[in-house]
């Protein structure tokens, strides 16, 4: 079976879950780990009174017996504390009807337009609610998932952040040591790699905080230890490539991705953007039993992965509720107004950065599932394991 997932829930409602299917059995499952996700993505330098409310806990609903799946499907809630403000706001009685006033003054930026038109509504609440990235909770809670399964085969995950507004840590050369960035970055407050870098990108926060003004941003995810030749050149839906493409850019702001070098590579020679195949290298058949002095692919290479580290970066949008409300029409008059209010973010690229991680988790445990089997662990081990063997026999044959 196929790794997948679906999430359900409102940012006020009772709670945001995340169903997943396909896990192998016999995969150890820890709360603890999956708290530890959540609480990353709740952290950084720029969040809003939201924030500070929550303090999410996982709740193991199904799927996972005496701390191992079955294989069953993985039914994992969230609770909103806030839920306790909204219970009549967001109830499903229709006796609560009216109980808090409708949104009308629709947000640019926002789904709340094109959801009210689309779904026939007249209060933009019935789409903000869903289209709000709590639910990023929700996937990150997936992910930490996905990284207990990686993390039996040796797959680690990082990112760090490396723009917010126009401050800009540049030190993409594709040589990098991709862990020990994501080790600084766990130091900073914005998650950038470099304490001056951050500490200069706080200043921008609460200059833009200061002027009722939001940022953006970019960030760096990536994938160390994946084998060579997981996704297809052969199929274009199942290119990796593709795939991560399509799992980034479903979050919320994210408004670009590039793999390895990406836009930069377009303004190189060709000379210079590749990475040069040299022989040996590393043993253990993940790199198929060559090396490269550069990473510019990101670790793709014809949809598949090449052995290297996999990177991404992706670009977030400056968050797109301002305090100092940009021009707008009322649903219900179509006269000019400026749009509503709610308690947000300035900025969240940190935290877009751990639900990147997840979505990166999701992905390379999805292609490893399907390349290796997905019934239990002992057989996706074995799968692996065999297949190293051949990666690492293949230049030692007489
Ligand atoms: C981790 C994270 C936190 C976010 N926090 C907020 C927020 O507090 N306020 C806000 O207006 N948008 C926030 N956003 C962005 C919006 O959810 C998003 O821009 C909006 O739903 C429209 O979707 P789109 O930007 O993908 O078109 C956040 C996004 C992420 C990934």
């Amino acid at each position: 079976m196929a790794l997948r997932y679906r999430t359900a829930g409102e940012s006020h409602g009772p709670l945001l879950a995340a169903l997943v299917e396909g896990l192998p059995a016999g995969l150890e499952v820890e709360a603890e780990r999956i708290d530890r996700e959540l609480a990353r993505r709740q952290r950084g330098y720029g969040r809003g009174g939201r924030m500070a409310i929550e303090a999410d806990r996982v709740e193991i609903l199904s799927g996972v017996r005496w701390g191992r799946t079955t294989g069953a499907p993985v039914l994992l809630a969230v609770r909103n504390r806030d839920w306790e403000n909204w219970r009549r706001g967001l109830s499903p009685e229709p006796a609560d009807r009216g109980a808090i006033e409708a949104v009308r003054r629709v947000r640019p930026g926002h789904a709340d337009l094109p959801g009210v038109l689309k779904y026939d509504l007249d209060d933009a609440r019935d789409v903000l609610e869903r289209a709000s990235a709590r639910e990023t909770a929700a996937r990150v809670a997936a992910g930490a998932l996905a990284r207990h399964l990686l993390g039996e085969l040796g797959v680690g995950l990082g990112s760090f952040v490396d723009g917010v507004g126009d401050v800009v840590w540049d030190g993409a050369d594709g040589t990098w040591d991709l862990p020990a960035l994501h080790e600084q970055a766990e130091q900073g407050a914005l998650r950038f790699p470099d304490p001056t870098v951050d500490a200069r990108g706080r200043a921008a926060v609460d200059e833009a905080r200061g002027q009722g003004d939001t940022l953006g941003g970019t960030f760096v995810c990536f994938a160390t230890g994946l084998p060579v030749g997981l996704g297809t050149h052969a199929a274009w839906d199942k290119r990796l490539d593709g795939r991560i493409g399509r799992a980034f850019l479903s979050i919320p702001a994210i408004k670009g991705v590039e793999v390895g070098f990406g836009f930069r590579a377009a303004r190189l020679p060709g000379s210079r953007a590749h990475d040069e195949i040299l022989p040996g290298g590393p043993g253990d058949g993940r790199r198929g039993g060559v090396h490269r002095e550069t990473n510019r692919a990101g670790g793709l290479e014809g949809g598949m992965t090449n052995g290297e580290d996999l990177w991404v970066r992706a670009a977030m949008k400056p968050i797109p509720t301002l305090m100092r409300p940009l021009r707008t029409v009322d649903l219900s008059t179509g006269e000019p107004t400026s749009a509503s209010t709610e308690r947000s973010d300035v900025c969240a690229v940190p935290a877009a950065s751990v639900v990147g991680e997840a979505a990166l988790a999701l992905e390379a445990a999805g292609a490893l599932v399907e390349k290796f089997g997905g019934d239990n662990l002992a057989d996706l081990r074995a799968g692996f394991e065999a297949y190293l063997d051949r990666l690492d026999r293949r230049w030692t044959r007489p």
